[in-house]
């Protein structure tokens, strides 16, 4: 399975990636996850990528590719969350998959409004033990501290500014992503706006059909 999760900030990419990843095996390849991993080590390229991050805008294409391209290498399974945003983006992750001799099997589009995304990112908590991501009321944090010991936090860029951000630079640059895959054949859109669960089970046929 190679699939891309397509979507804007705080429709469910990242957690339905992860439930995608625990059903199947296949490796969940975030973006955020990778830039934020770069901040916490307190290297000059996470430093250079912090800005970036807390302000909600795109980390430079020249230095994501870089950074995401070493993760490709060695899975034969794998959801990509975050990746690609652009259409510079897209072409360079179609050269890197042709230098390794694969093919993409799907885009999955996860759709829900701007309001409903704005409500679920301000509630959203992240566990620094797991990195696992909580809504406070839709998916609260475990309470069991054997499941996750937490502490659960706010992430940096769920501000009220930084999600208007991340939400105008979605419409502009990643939204016209739908089309350049529909006009491939390659994309389904999934209605993101149901229960977590429900939601998954929508995935999970989608890419049932992709693959
Ligand atoms: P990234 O971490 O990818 O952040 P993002 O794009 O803002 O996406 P989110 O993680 O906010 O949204 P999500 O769709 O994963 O939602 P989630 O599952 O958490 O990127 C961070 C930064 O890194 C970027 O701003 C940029 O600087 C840089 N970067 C990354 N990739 C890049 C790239 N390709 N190019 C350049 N720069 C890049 O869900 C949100 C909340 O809703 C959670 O609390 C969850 O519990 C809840 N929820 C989920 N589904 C449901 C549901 N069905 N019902 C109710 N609640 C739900």
């Amino acid at each position: 399975m190679k699939i891309i999760l397509l979507g804007p900030q705080g429709a469910g990419k990242g957690t339905q990636a992860s439930r995608l990843s625990e059903r199947t095996g296949a490796k969940h390849i975030a973006t955020g996850d990778i830039v934020r991993a770069e901040i916490k080590s307190g290297s000059d390229l996470g430093k250079k990528v912090q800005e970036y991050n807390d302000r909600g805008d795109l980390v430079p294409d020249e230095i994501i590719v870089e950074m995401f391209k070493p993760h490709l290498d060695g899975a034969d399974s794998w959801i990509l969350d975050g990746f690609p945003r652009n259409e510079s983006q897209a072409k360079a992750l179609e050269e890197a998959l042709e230098e390794l001799g694969l093919e993409l099997d799907g885009v999955i589009a996860l759709e829900a409004s701007d309001q409903e995304l704005v409500e679920r990112l301000s509630g959203r908590r992240q566990s620094e033990a797991t990195g696992k991501t909580y809504h406070i009321q839709h998916d609260p944090p475990p309470e069991d501290s054997d499941r996750d010991p937490g502490p659960f936090v706010q992430r940096k860029d769920d501000t009220e500014e930084s999600i208007k951000n991340r939400l105008n630079i979605y419409h502009k640059q990643t939204e016209p992503l739908k089309d350049y895959y529909a006009e491939r054949d390659l994309l389904t859109t999934v209605d993101a706006t149901q229960a977590i669960e429900s939601v998954t089970k929508d995935v999970l046929a989608a890419v049932g059909e992709k693959v």
